[in-house]
């Protein structure tokens, strides 16, 4: 079985990037493989901003109790993991950022403390997702890239791919049928890749 955790890291209802992200989803739906997906939201969610206090160093352990602890194990069992963000002021969201930090616990427990809380040998694929409202510019998705490439290492999984569109405050994603069926379709695809 294919263990899928989709994050919606955009705190909108109606949003652009998660709404890809469901699509994703669909298109794994739509295979044999009778994945288990989980979906999870960090704005919904207990998750405390890392306070830089290097505890995870030092014991292994956040010094907070909350529900990192239980995405710590969803990261580590999913063999693939979806993120959709919005582009905010050239970065990931608030919620989503808040989240990744706290990754630092994983990072720790791999290279300084006693032993990685994720399994290094297994195989995970990753997929971004997301949409900036403004028209295309220069770097408008550089900052995103760049930490969710450093969540997918933290994590060891391995980038598959992204699907990064501009100008979704003119034209939402819900309006652009192209930009969904091919978000449909990366879900087959990463599905088909996975063996
Ligand atoms: C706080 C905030 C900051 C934003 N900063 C940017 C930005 O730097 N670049 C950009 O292209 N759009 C920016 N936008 C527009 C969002 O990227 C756009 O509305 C996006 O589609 C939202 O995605 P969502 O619908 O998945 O939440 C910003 C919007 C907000 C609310």
């Amino acid at each position: 079985m294919i263990r899928v955790l989709g994050i919606k890291g955009s705190p909108r209802v109606k949003s652009n990037s998660n709404l890809m992200l469901d699509k994703v989803v669909e298109g794994i739906k739509d295979t044999s493989k009778e994945p288990d997906i989980k979906i999870i939201s960090p704005t919904k969610m207990d998750i405390s901003p890392c306070q830089g206090c290097y505890n995870c160093e030092e014991s292994g352990e956040c010094i907070f109790n909350d529900d990192m602890e239980e995405l710590y194990q969803d990261f580590d069992q999913a063999d693939i993991i979806l993120i959709s963000t919005p582009v905010f002021f050239n970065g990931v969201s608030a919620q989503l950022k808040t989240m990744i930090d706290r990754c630092q616990a994983i990072w720790s427990s791999k290279y300084r403390a006693k032993g990685s809380i994720i399994d290094r040998d297994k195989k995970r694929f990753g997929f971004l997702l997301g949409s900036g409202g403004a028209p295309a510019y220069e770097g408008q998705f550089k900052g995103i890239y760049k930490v969710i490439d450093m969540f997918f290492k933290v994590t060891n999984t391995e980038w598959r791919g992204e699907l990064l569109i501009s100008n979704s405050d003119e034209v939402p994603i819900k309006e652009r049928s192209h930009v969904l069926e091919e978000a449909y379709g990366i879900g087959k695809e990463l599905v088909c890749d996975f063996n």
